[in-house]
C-alpha cells in the first residue's frame, strides 16, 4: 500500500458577481477567490486490487456533517480519476476536516482537489495539467480553482481561471453560527430576489476595481469586498449577520460573507488582532479562526 498527505485549504470569496442565469441551469460568476491557511488534511492510499473500489473515512470537528461514502466530493474524485485512467486498485481517502461544512468556504471542493492531487503523485503524472483541470470541473465547478488555489480570478461556472499575483498576506477571522445553507438553496434564493440579474449593482462595479487594485499593490481591502448573495442569504441565516457586526466590533477593517454563505470572514489589520478576536468570539461559543493568507 503507498499514501500521500495533501492540505487541502478553504478559500474566501473576496468578490463574487453573477451575471446571468445560463441555459444549462448554472450561473455565469465572476469571483476572486483566496486560499487561506484554515485546511484539512487529506490522506490517500492505494493498494493492488482487481476492481476498482473507493473508501472514505472522515475524522475531525464536524466531521457527523461530512457523508463518508460515495457521495462525498472526494470519493466521487477517486472514482473519477480511476476510471480516466483504466485502474483497478482500491483507494482509500481519510480525512481530517477542519473547514467547516456547507458553509460557503470550498472544504469539500478543497478535499476533491486534494485527492486528485494526491492520486496524480501516487501514479507519476498520468494525468497533464489540462486534463486534470477538466476532471476537476467534472467534480466541482470550485475545484478547479481549489487544485492550486492562491488568488485567482473565476469566471464561467467558476472554472475559467485567471491567476492574480497578490504581493501581500493578509489576516482573516472566518466565523460560523452553526446555521447552514447549501449552494443549490442559495442560488435559488439568489433567483428568487434578482431576476435576471440585469439591475444595475455599483457596488459590484466598483468593488471589483477597487479590489484588484488593492490586491495587486498589496494595499489593504477596506471598501473593495462585495458579495451578491448577502441580501439573499444573510435574511434567513440571522446568527451569520450579527457575526459580520460583531467582526467589526472587534476590529476588522471589513467584513463579509464567503461564497453562497453562511459563513462569514473579517480582515483584520495585524495576526495578533485576528487572533484576539477569533479568542473572543470562541469565548462567546462561536466557531471561529484566525487565518492567513497562503
Ligand atoms: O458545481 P457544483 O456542484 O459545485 O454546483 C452546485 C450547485 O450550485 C449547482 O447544482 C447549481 O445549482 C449551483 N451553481 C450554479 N452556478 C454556478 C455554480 C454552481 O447555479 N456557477
Amino acid at each position: 500500500m503507498r499514501t500521500v498527505t495533501e492540505m487541502a485549504n478553504a478559500k474566501l470569496n473576496l468578490f463574487l458577481d453573477i451575471r446571468g442565469k445560463r441555459q444549462d441551469g448554472y450561473h455565469e460568476i465572476r469571483t476572486v477567490m483566496h486560499t487561506v491557511s484554515l485546511a484539512d488534511r487529506v490522506s490517500v492510499s492505494v493498494a493492488p486490487a482487481a476492481v476498482p473500489s473507493v473508501a472514505v473515512e472522515v475524522r475531525g470537528e464536524g466531521n457527523a456533517a461530512v457523508p463518508a461514502d460515495g457521495t462525498n466530493t472526494a470519493a466521487i474524485a477517486a472514482r473519477l480519476f480511476l476510471s480516466r485512467c483504466r485502474l483497478t486498485d482500491a483507494v482509500t481517502v481519510s480525512m481530517e476536516k477542519h473547514i467547516p461544512v456547507a458553509a460557503g468556504l470550498a472544504g469539500g471542493s478543497s478535499d476533491a482537489a486534494a485527492v486528485l492531487r494526491a492520486l496524480n503523485r501516487l501514479y507519476r503524472a498520468p494525468l497533464s495539467e489540462p486534463e486534470l483541470l477538466t476532471l476537476a470541473a467534472a467534480v466541482g465547478s470550485d475545484v478547479p480553482y481549489c487544485l492550486h488555489g492562491k488568488t485567482a480570478l473565476c469566471e464561467g461556472r467558476g472554472e475559467r481561471l485567471t491567476r492574480l499575483c497578490v504581493p501581500a498576506v493578509y489576516r482573516f477571522v472566518i466565523a460560523v453560527a452553526g446555521e447552514s445553507m447549501s449552494t443549490p438553496r442559495a442560488y435559488t434564493l439568489l433567483d428568487a430576489l434578482y431576476g435576471q440579474f440585469s439591475t444595475p449593482r455599483p457596488a459590484a462595479r466598483e468593488g471589483y476595481t477597487r479590489l484588484l487594485s488593492a490586491l495587486g499593490k498589496g494595499a489593504p481591502l477596506s471598501f473593495s469586498l462585495y458579495n451578491i448573495f448577502e441580501p439573499a442569504v444573510l435574511p434567513l441565516c440571522p446568527g451569520a449577520e450579527e457575526l459580520r457586526y460583531r467582526l467589526r466590533a472587534l476590529g476588522a477593517t471589513a467584513a463579509l460573507m464567503s461564497g453562497s454563505g453562511p459563513s462569514v470572514f473579517g480582515v483584520f489589520p495585524s495576526a495578533d488582532a485576528a487572533e484576539a478576536a477569533a479568542v473572543t468570539l470562541r469565548g462567546e461559543g462561536v466557531r471561529a479562526y484566525a487565518a492567513s493568507s497562503v
